[in-house]
């Protein structure tokens, strides 16, 4: 029985590591915004236009209920989602987290390419973005932090992040 969750900023890398680490173990790949939009037929974009972020954090809290009824999958979880209803907590009682860490200046590198999708940044860009992520990052870093595995941004390849996971069972 295994469940890996991937915890991050926005921007993190998560769905994409995600991918590759399910495909190489065999076992499914889930993105809790992928599964929130494909229940409520709805872009998370539209979500927090129409209904707001509470609306929002509560079906994130709902995805997590659902997926503590199945195993054997990686998970990727959108970036605030640990940060809301104690799901931080969940999510360590549930697999092996793992915080996929990077500095400011590469989420925002990397988000400014990407922020059409992100109702929280998009329409921020330049020294606001940076702020902004700064600022956010501050406050979820302790939240991010409690994950089982920290990796740093050049350990985040497939490969390391197995032998990482493979040493962390072999210790317990
Ligand atoms: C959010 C991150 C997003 C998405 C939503 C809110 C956040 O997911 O859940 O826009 O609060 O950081 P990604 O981290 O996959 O972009």
């Amino acid at each position: 029985m295994e469940r890996i969750i991937l915890v991050g900023f926005m921007g993190a890398g998560k769905t994409t590591l995600g991918k590759v680490l399910a495909e190489t173990l065999s076992i499914p790949f889930y993105d809790s915004d992928v599964l929130i939009e494909k229940r409520t037929n709805s872009s998370i974009s539209s979500l927090f236009l129409h209904h707001g972020e509470a609306y929002f954090r509560n079906l994130e809290k709902e995805t997590i209920e659902q997926l503590s009824k199945t195993s054997n999958y990686v998970l990727a979880v959108g970036g605030g989602l640990p940060c809301f209803n104690n799901l931080m907590e969940t999510l360590n009682g549930l697999g092996t987290t793992i915080y996929l860490k990077h500095d400011v200046t590469t989420l925002s590198n990397r988000l400014s390419n990407d922020l059409e999708q992100r109702p929280l940044v998009t329409e921020k860009s330049g020294d606001a973005l940076i702020s902004y992520i700064k600022e956010k990052v501050d406050e979820r870093e302790m939240v991010y932090s409690k994950a089982q595995l920290i990796l740093e941004e050049a350990e985040q390849t497939p490969e390391n992040l197995i032998r990482r996971l493979n040493l962390l069972h072999q210790k317990s």
